[in-house]
């Protein structure tokens, strides 16, 4: 059950999968959405609280993923696959990951250009190490913002591959990311 067997995912893999791709879809919306608030506003301080905060659980829940995975390999590819799709879910799976690394450590350095930690809910601060590099915060933040809408496109292709799997050649792509065997 909480680990991943030939035919579907495991809990611990489906759980980790699902909460970060539904963090990251609302830290794009947030992000966009908090970078146009003004002084005024009632967010302005506590919408980037939020979004650095569950943008270091992202990274958390990324470096667990991929430790897990060292542990408990994904199933086989479903032998509907063809060479082409089984390469391509391939590169864009390690794309996804290395984008959702590259967005969180931007992220972090756009926060700690100025040597504050990042504090997380309250709970815990993660401390600034690379700080006051030339235009840090800016430079950092152009990638940040290109990182993430690059996450957001290639996951769009990666949700809709998934669906014509379901819809179109009818195989258990994505229902053994819901634990499913048989549809
Ligand atoms: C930002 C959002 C998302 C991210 C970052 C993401 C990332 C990933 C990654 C990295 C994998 C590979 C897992 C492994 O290591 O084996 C994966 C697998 C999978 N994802 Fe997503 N995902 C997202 C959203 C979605 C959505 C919306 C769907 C469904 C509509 C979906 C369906 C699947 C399925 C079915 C698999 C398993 C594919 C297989 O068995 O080969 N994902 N996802």
């Amino acid at each position: 059950m909480w680990r991943n067997s030939e035919a579907r995912y495991g809990l611990v893999a489906m759980s980790l999968h699902w909460l970060v791709a539904v963090l990251a879809i609302a830290l794009f919306g947030l992000g966009l959405w908090m970078v146009e608030l003004t002084y005024y506003d009632a967010w302005y301080r506590t919408a980037p609280w939020i979004h650095k905060s569950l943008g270091v659980l992202v990274f958390i829940g990324l470096l667990t993923r991929l430790l897990w995975r060292t542990l408990d390999p994904p199933p086989p590819p479903e032998a509907t696959l063809n060479r082409f799709e089984h390469l391509a879910s391939r590169l864009v799976h390690a794309l996804l990951y290395l984008l959702l690394f590259g967005i969180t450590i931007s992220g972090y350095l756009i926060s700690t250009a100025d040597g504050k930690p990042v504090e997380v809910f309250g709970l815990f601060s993660v401390p600034a190490t690379l700080t006051g590099l030339p235009g840090q915060a800016d430079r950092a933040g152009d990638l940040h913002l290109v990182l993430a809408i690059s996450l957001m496109v290639f996951a769009s292709i990666h949700a809709l591959a998934a669906l014509k799997h379901h819809f179109i050649d009818r195989d258990r792509t994505l229902l053994r990311m819901f634990g499913r065997t048989r549809g």
